[in-house]
């Protein structure tokens, strides 16, 4: 078996070699002045399981091609299986066709990944599970629940509520709730034009005098969460938390977050954090 790290999250490659006691296998990652990614694989792997870990951050098309062409390297140089690991999945939210003529990218990275040579995907906590239905391979979602869980365990839950950001993350929130024995409520959060920015209109479940857990599968703009804190507080909410699998953090993120009044922010390692960004963010928990 071996594990090779594409160029997007280093750290993580690194982490999760060592974990399983084995060196990052050897490769070269070009990029030429004409912006064309050339990859060369600089240790035999002939009829080897090889794993690639390349997560979905910025910028993420041209990390998304460099996964292509390392998968396309491994299956020349004779690779028996390829296994293709997104911890973030790169156009996750580009899922389904809810409106006129537009694309549904994930589908189209699924293609992508299986015509470049990947035999199975590994990814974690997808925006929606359906995903794993694009793909015609076996491709398989691990989930960061049983992390934050954990964590979560070691604070006291005596008076804590569990918060889903809004209907779609109720399934998900509800499974975490149920692992951490308390009571869960969801927000109404609605987004009222094409932009980015979500609203919480209503709080579905209590929250006076709560320890608030906010649950959700990523953190992008940071609008959701910066909304269900402010209805939390509203509706007597004594703490708010949040716990969130993918820390994206795109856009105002770090300005939104630290004007959330939030008393802690856990997210895990699936995408890399830059030490000035954690600084800038009051009371964040990076999982790995
Ligand atoms: C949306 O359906 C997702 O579960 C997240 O709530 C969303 O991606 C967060 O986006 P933002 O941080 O921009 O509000």
């Amino acid at each position: 078996m071996k594990v090779f790290s594409g160029s997007s999250h280093p750290d993580l490659a690194r982490g999760i070699a060592t974990h399983m006691g084995m060196p990052l296998g050897k490769l070269k990652v070009t990029r030429f002045s004409n912006e064309n990614i050339k990859v060369k694989v600089e240790e035999n792997v002939r009829e080897s399981d090889v794993f690639v870990i390349q997560t979905s951050c910025p910028p993420v098309s041209d990390n998304l091609l460099e996964l292509l062409i390392l998968i396309d390297a491994l299956k020349f140089a004779s690779a028996a299986r390829i296994t293709a690991v997104l911890p973030y999945f790169p156009y996750a939210r580009s899922d389904k066709k809810d409106e006129a003529r537009i694309s549904i990218t994930a589908r189209l990275v699924a293609d992508l990944l299986e015509t470049a040579g990947a035999d199975r995907v590994l990814t974690m906590t997808l925006h929606a599970p359906q995903i794993l239905g694009f793909f015609r391979k076996p491709a398989d979602q691990l989930l960061a629940t049983p992390i934050l869980t954990n964590y979560f365990k070691t604070k006291d839950l005596s008076n804590a509520v569990v918060v889903a950001t809004d209907a779609g993350a109720a399934k998900f929130a509800g499974h975490f709730a149920k692992r951490l024995s308390v009571p869960m409520a969801i927000i109404d959060k609605r987004r009222f034009d094409d932009s980015e920015k979500a609203q919480s209109v209503a709080l579905i479940g209590d929250a006076k005098g709560k320890d608030a857990i906010i649950y959700d599968d990523e953190i992008a703009t940071g609008g959701s969460i910066k909304e269900a804190a402010r209805i939390l507080r509203e509706f007597g909410a004594r703490t708010v938390r949040v716990g969130v699998t993918h820390p994206v953090l795109s856009g105002n993120a770090l300005e939104t977050l630290t004007s959330a009044n939030l008393d802690e922010l856990v997210v895990t390692d699936s995408i890399p954090i830059s030490p000035e960004r954690a600084k800038a963010l009051p009371n964040l928990r990076v999982l790995s």
